[in-house]
């Protein structure tokens, strides 16, 4: 399995992951009619337009025998509540169903941290469907924690409600960093 930045040609084949996790993930969480109805071409214009933008979301994917099967994305926090110089936000990682399971979003998760804290954030902030117990449990076991904060996410057709996890980003080496830059994000 390799890591690697995501370039805008992958915009497809994310798409095609995203929406294979969520019809995977999902039954049960969101309405079934949407997901029966979701279909790739829904998320693309979404990936195109994040895969052109810069600095921000960064997104990186994770590749077996050449295959994107997870990415991640990340930016500044969007949330009213946040300094933006210093709390990143893990906006979205999901992998392939066939992927689940085998330590490729470890390895997504970690290594967004570590882009994060590069770019100069001090902790960072993702937000979860609050009856997704099994992302829930992956994000606890690997030291995040919730903060308090709620929200309702508005997904048109439906809304959401969504908890917040928060963690402190590990230490960059001086020399490393780089200062977090603004910019809005997808
Ligand atoms: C959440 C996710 C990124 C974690 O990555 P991962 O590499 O699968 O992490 P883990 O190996 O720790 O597995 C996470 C959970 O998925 C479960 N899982 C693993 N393989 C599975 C499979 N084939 N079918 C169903 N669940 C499976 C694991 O059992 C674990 O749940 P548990 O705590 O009840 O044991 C990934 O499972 C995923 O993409 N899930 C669907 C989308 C999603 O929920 N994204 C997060 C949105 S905020």
């Amino acid at each position: 399995m390799q890591l690697r930045r995501a370039r805008s040609e992958d915009a497809r084949a994310i798409a095609e992951v995203h929406v294979r996790s969520w019809k995977a993930a999902f039954p049960g969480l969101l309405p079934q009619d949407y997901l029966d109805a979701l279909g790739p071409e829904d998320r693309l214009g979404q990936w195109q337009e994040a895969l052109v933008s810069s600095p921000w979301p960064a997104v990186l994917v994770a590749e077996q025998e050449g295959t994107i099967v997870g990415f991640v994305a990340m930016a500044p926090s969007r949330d009213t509540d946040a300094d933006r110089a210093v709390v990143g936000e893990i906006q979205t990682i999901y992998l392939d169903p066939p992927a689940w399971g085998g330590g490729v979003g470890l390895a997504l998760l970690r290594a967004a941290e570590v882009e994060l804290a590069t770019a100069g954030f001090v902790s960072a902030t993702l937000w979860v469907l609050a009856t997704n117990a099994k992302a829930r449990r992956f994000y606890e076991r690997h030291g995040w924690a919730t903060d308090g904060g709620t929200q309702l996410h508005d997904w048109g057709a439906f809304a959401s409600p969504d908890v917040r996890y928060r963690r402190t980003l590990p230490a960059v080496p001086v020399g490393r960093q780089r200062r977090a830059r603004g910019g809005d994000t997808s």
